[in-house]
């Protein structure tokens, strides 16, 4: 390495699932981050983990890691009911913090995380990688290359049968799906849109009490118009659709992108060559949150815990008032 590149910043994980694995995974691919340890609440798991990415050390508590890995910056990957507590008890060593989504499973303890974040003034970015993907920077710049982008239209639909069945999820998590997991599609409206001016949604419930069935109108900044429609109980999946001036962009499934012209001819984006070899969008967030540990600024399309909350409100709109169905 050359007398100008800075050292790779320590990087303790704190969470051994498979979401520590896949960061673990692309944090291979960008050498300004080194993973120097692990704590998690199975000892095993973190020492499986450490062994196989080449962690020094194996601790039993967030303490236990920042005193003896000494890490520059730390990430929460706790599972998500663990999530909002565990933010708490790490904001409080005032390193750089990368937090899963979702930070809490309600808007209250979304508000209550970034308060405090803000309040000890930790450098912070919440893992929404979407906003990473590569496909969708190329696909965006070939709309905005033939004029403006008019509507961008966003389908959220979950798995719900599919997500009960794996076991892997609490009761209180299913309950709160809309922000556990329903939030990477509801981001990308304000990704793509901004800051929605007006929000008009409706939402029924076939079997979830916050509601499966969603359909909202939206108005963005500069007359972008939006849509977004969930039905979490019928084949569907997330698809993102971005309607430019004589040209639209369909993201279905999110990680592929073709292109209709206004003459009907088509164009097929691949992403780039890191969102094909890991996760996409993990180490283009990685790269985001190693500028963030070293420069004390998140640059966009990152979000922080108050851009987090954001789209937890946003989320928070889509939901009431919801009807059961008769
Ligand atoms: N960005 C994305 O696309 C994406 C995708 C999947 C998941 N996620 C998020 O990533 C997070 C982790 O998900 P995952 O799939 O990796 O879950 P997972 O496989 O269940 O792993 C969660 C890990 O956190 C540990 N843990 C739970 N509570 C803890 C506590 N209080 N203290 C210390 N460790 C604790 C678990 O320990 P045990 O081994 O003892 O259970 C486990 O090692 C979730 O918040 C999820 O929403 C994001």
């Amino acid at each position: 390495m050359s007398e100008q590149t800075p050292r790779p910043l320590r990087v303790g994980l704190i969470g051994a699932g498979l979401i520590a694995r896949q960061h673990l995974t692309a944090m291979s691919r960008v050498p300004e981050l080194v993973a120097v340890g692990i704590s998690s609440r199975t000892r095993a798991k973190a020492e499986a983990l450490a062994g196989e990415f080449g962690l020094a050390h194996v601790c039993d508590s967030p303490e236990e890691l920042v005193r003896d890995a000494r890490p520059d910056a730390l990430m929460v990957l706790v599972s998500p009911q663990a999530m909002a507590q565990m933010a708490a008890q790490c904001l409080d060593f005032g390193l750089p913090l990368f937090l899963e989504k979702p930070v809490g499973l309600s808007v209250a303890e979304a508000e209550e995380a970034a308060r405090v974040a803000g309040q000890k003034g930790v450098p912070n970015m919440v893992g929404f990688n979407r906003r990473h993907y590569s496909i969708f920077r190329l696909g965006l710049a070939k709309v905005l290359e033939r004029g403006r982008l008019l509507s961008v239209l966003v389908e959220g639909s979950e798995r719900m049968a599919v997500a009960r069945a794996t076991g892997r999820f609490t009761d209180e998590v299913l309950r709160a799906w809309i922000f556990a997991n329903a939030t990477h599609p509801i981001d990308l409206l304000r990704h793509f849109g901004g800051e929605p001016e007006e929000v008009c949604a409706f939402a029924t419930s076939l079997h979830e009490p916050l509601g499966d069935q969603f359909v909202a109108a939206l108005r963005f900044p500069g007359g972008v118009l939006g849509s977004f429609t969930g039905n979490w109980h019928s084949p569907g999946g997330w698809g993102v659709v971005l309607k430019g001036e004589g040209v639209t962009a369909e993201f279905r499934p999110l990680e592929t992108c073709r292109l209709t012209y206004a003459d009907g001819s088509t164009e097929t984006l691949e992403p780039d060559a890191d969102d094909l070899a890991v996760k996409p969008g993990f180490t283009g967030q990685l790269r985001a949150f190693a500028a963030l540990a070293r420069t004390g600024v998140l640059a966009p399309p990152s979000l922080d815990l108050v851009g987090a909350l954001a789209t937890m409100r946003l989320a928070g709109r889509l939901i009431a008032p919801v009807k059961p169905l008769p």
